[in-house]
């Protein structure tokens, strides 16, 4: 058993297939992958913008991204994204639980692989797995506004909006899911 931002649950579980990909703990192989999602522009636009590829080549791991949580989304061998489930944290605005420490859902896809619906297909078994160890915890989400494919994303997967804010310059919006909300 392993901690996940304090709960415990057992970490990596198998490998989760779904139609088309599978849900995996990273690997070796998936350091170029990774560099790329932050180095993206595209991927960038609404989480603070890209990353120097010289400063990522430096500082990401010979094996990155490997902690609980943190699920790479494996298309055909090749590693297309990182879904994360962390705990909010506690001093931001955006909270459902009187003591704060959610569930978040966080996601990012290399710009290639999106408008194929693989986005809403990993995060569906994602918070189908998380459902299946913490059932009685609720998942938040918060994205910019303007982050038009993040909002549909949203609203496919079932969270509803908490509550909209202003947050780093932008209006934010702030959605729960709870985990009786059958995914899809
Ligand atoms: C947010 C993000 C994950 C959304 O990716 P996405 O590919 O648009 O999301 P989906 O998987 O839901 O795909 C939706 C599109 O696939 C299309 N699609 C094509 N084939 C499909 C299929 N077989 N099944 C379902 N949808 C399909 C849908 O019609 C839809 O198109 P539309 O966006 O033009 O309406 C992606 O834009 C991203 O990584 N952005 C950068 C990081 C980021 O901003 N993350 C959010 C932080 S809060």
């Amino acid at each position: 058993m392993t901690e996940l931002g304090g709960w415990t649950v057992t970490w990596p579980p198998a490998p989760i297939r779904t139609e088309r990909l599978v849900l995996r703990e990273s690997e070796a192989r998936d350091r170029t992958a990774f560099i790329e999602l932050f180095a993206s522009p595209e991927v960038g636009s609404y989480i603070g913008g890209p990353r120097p590829r010289d400063e990522l080549q430096r500082a990401v791991p010979e094996v990155p991204g490997r902690r609980p949580g943190l699920f790479v989304i494996d298309l055909d061998g090749a590693m297309i994204s990182m879904i994360t489930l962390d705990r909010r944290n506690a001093e931001r605005p955006g909270h459902v639980r009187p003591d704060a420490g959610e569930a978040e859902l966080g996601y990012m896809f290399l710009p290639q692989a999106w408008g194929r619906g693989y986005a809403a297909e990993a995060c569906a078994a994602a918070l189908d797995w998380f459902a299946a160890v913490l059932p009685s915890e609720p998942v938040v989400l918060c994205t910019q506004t303007a982050n038009d494919r993040a909002m549909r994303l949203a609203a496919k997967l079932g969270f509803t909006e908490v509550e909209r804010f202003e947050e780093y310059g932008a209006e934010q919006w702030f959605g729960v899911r709870s985990s009786l909300t059958p995914s899809g």
